[in-house]
């Protein structure tokens, strides 16, 4: 796996897919609605469990007598329901660091290789021949578990669209500090400050003042250099990397890829000093 990471001769085609990948899938809704923005979770892992149990449940059935029907039912669903995590993923993977795509590009490959199998393993099995479908399906379920064995250490290992600035609260003692002189603060800025090592942003807007982890969920970009824009009535913070977007006022994430909210902290002033802590 680690050479995988390391091998360069699979950019050219890495690169030309993630061209493909970025002109055919434009616009930011449906970006957006892939990544699972609207879910708050990446939505590729949820919709893959599908295929999986479909596939699984049908190699199952094929070792029990009188399930054919049963058995090639299942197939045809996990065939269909692969397609759409199939583009979903893509969606996500046009947006990893090179090591993370080289990996993601065999991991897309082998499952690539199960839709085959699995896509001619239904067409043998409506031709009446059920034993050439077994074996095709067997073939693909071999392909599809290479494959998530690969996307395992995609995202376990790789930390492929896993909450990157989460782990940083553990880093932090449960108590009280003081970060900023309230009355020194300036309106509608991001300012940069440090909690335990922790980089934060701080953005006031009017008496309140949001204290939020700095690096992006998505892949550790620095939000205290990203944008604030006005979306839909809220401020929000734009990642300088690659443009997810999350709410000032409550960290929701309104675009990706990043799919999970930003964290922020809880927030009190003391003799006119702001404090935060763990939430
Ligand atoms: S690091 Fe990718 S959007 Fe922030």
């Amino acid at each position: 796996m680690n050479k995988i990471e390391q091998n360069a001769a699979l950019d050219p085609v890495g690169d030309r897919l993630q061209r493909a990948v970025q002109s055919t899938l434009r616009g930011q809704r449906v970006r957006d609605l892939l990544h699972g923005v609207w879910l708050g979770h990446p939505l590729h892992p949820a919709m893959v469990q599908v295929p999986v149990g479909a596939w699984i449940s049908a190699a199952v059935l094929d070792l029990l007598p009188g399930q054919r029907r049963a058995a090639t039912t299942l197939v045809g669903l996990g065939t269909v329901s692969a397609l759409p995590a199939a583009v979903a993923g893509l969606n996500d993977w046009a947006a990893l660091a090179r090591d993370q795509r080289r990996v993601g590009l065999v991991h897309a490959a082998s499952n690539s290789v199960a839709l085959v199998f699995y896509a001619s393993s239904l067409a043998a099995r409506m031709r009446g021949r059920h034993g050439m479908g077994r074996v095709l399906a067997y073939l693909g379920l071999s392909a599809a578990s290479t494959g998530a064995y690969i996307g395992g250490h995609l995202a376990y290992k790789q930390g492929a669209q896993v909450n990157q600035s989460i782990s940083e609260l553990h880093r932090m003692t449960d108590e009280w500090k003081a970060i900023a002189d309230l009355a020194t603060l300036p309106q509608r800025e991001l300012i940069t400050r440090e909690v335990d090592d922790v980089s934060v942003i701080l953005y006031r807007h009017g008496d309140d003042v949001t204290v939020m982890l700095e690096r992006c969920p998505h892949q550790s970009g620095p939000l205290g250099e990203g944008e604030v824009q006005e979306i839909e009535g809220h401020a929000c913070v734009v990642c300088p990397w690659h443009g997810s977007t999350f709410r000032l006022n409550g960290g929701e994430v309104v675009h990706g890829p990043a799919a999970n909210d930003q964290q922020l902290l809880p927030t009190r002033v003391v003799d006119g000093i702001l404090q935060t802590k763990l939430p």
